[in-house]
């Protein structure tokens, strides 16, 4: 069989708090061969920098929607971390408002300028900004269900961070599934399914599995009013563009969790362990045996998600 070897890549809010080390790190990367930077500011700027960074992507700076055009045509992935973040005391669910209509217009660019491109969206609330973006690529005719991926990384990375820091382990050796959404009790770490088995008393397990749906609370409390968490999330964003740029290179055995149209559960969204091949979803490789706690986590989440997907769904069906 024969694969690409070189994958082009678009960060849509790429002169943000995440967009700008995202797209650092895509730089730095041998996976990507070009790299389109847009946003409706500054991205002049951002790709001049980068562009002298001595690595094979080429870089280009794309602002404003008259030149969207030119930032998406011909992408093989696009990551979408555009919109406004969290300020102490608001859930994700109160961006709804601002970023989704910026998550629909990009996704109508998308569906024209690169239906086959595979789509992560970062923006929140994902739980809604997903359905929003997939009802507009139905809309447009270009829907391909195994394309679009909410991007939940960031859970994973923080639930292997937190156990490998209880358990005194490497975390680089930790692998913890996170299935469910991305907001509060719809984050269901499967702590049961972790690698390397480890085990909690009930209180810690609770603890710890609170601590995880809570993280990017404690961060956009710690950062006091200027954002939520952009580093981690741009480690966690590239590290799933790199997932996607090496399933689009034909290597095997890539799996990652991600919010994904679904029918493992009575959700039509859910995240799970997915494993990625050139067009996208490959495999959902479902829930596995979850314990009788992450069962109930499940059952917790489920209406939560449905609303949010209606409420993204609606937006897009009721106001056209
Ligand atoms: P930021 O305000 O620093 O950056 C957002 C960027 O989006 C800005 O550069 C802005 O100009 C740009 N933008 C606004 N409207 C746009 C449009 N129509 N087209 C293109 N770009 C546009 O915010 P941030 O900290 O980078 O966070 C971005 C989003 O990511 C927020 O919604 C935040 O909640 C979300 N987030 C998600 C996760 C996750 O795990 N999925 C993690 C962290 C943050
Ligand atoms: C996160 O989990 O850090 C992001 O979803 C940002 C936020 O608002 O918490």
């Amino acid at each position: 069989m024969c694969f690409q070897k070189n994958v082009k890549v678009a960060v849509c809010g790429a002169s943000g708090g995440i967009g700008q080390p995202l797209a650092l790190l895509l730089k730095q990367s041998p996976l990507v061969t070009k790299l389109s930077l847009y946003d409706i500011v500054h991205t002049p700027g951002v790709a001049a920098d980068l562009s002298h960074i001595d690595s094979p992507a080429v870089t280009s700076g794309h602002n404003g929607p008259e030149n969207l055009k030119d930032a998406l045509s011909g992408m093989d992935v696009v990551i979408i971390p555009a919109g406004v973040p969290r300020k102490p005391g608001m859930t994700r669910d109160d961006l709804f408002n601002t970023n989704a209509s910026i998550v629909r217009d990009l996704a109508e660019a998308c569906a024209k300028y690169c239906p086959k491109a595979l789509i992560g969206i970062i923006s929140n609330p994902v739980n809604s900004t997903v359905p929003i973006a997939s009802e507009v690529l139905k809309k447009a005719g270009t829907y391909d269900k195994r394309r679009i991926f909410g991007v939940t990384t960031l859970d994973v990375v923080r639930s292997n961070a937190f156990i490998a820091e209880a358990k005194k382990l490497d975390p680089r050796k930790v692998n913890v599934p996170v299935i469910g959404g991305h907001a509060g009790i719809t984050i269901i770490p499967v702590i049961s399914q972790a690698t390397p088995s480890v085990s909690f008393e009930k209180n810690q397990l609770e603890a710890l599995t609170l601590r995880i749906q809570d993280a990017g609370t404690e961060v956009v409390k710690a950062k006091a009013g200027s954002g939520s968490a952009t580093l981690s999330m741009a480690y966690a964003g590239a590290r799933f563009a790199f997932s996607l740029c090496k399933a689009i290179n034909g290597e095997s055995n890539v799996v990652e969790c991600a919010y994904i149209a679904s029918d493992i559960t009575e959700s039509p969204y859910f995240a799970t362990p997915i494993k990625l091949g050139k067009d996208g979803v490959a495999d959902n490789l479902g829930l596995g045996k979850l314990s009788s706690y992450e069962q109930d986590l499940v059952q917790a989440a489920i209406p939560e998600l449905q609303k949010s997907i209606k409420k993204g769904e609606d937006f897009v069906n009721k106001s056209s």
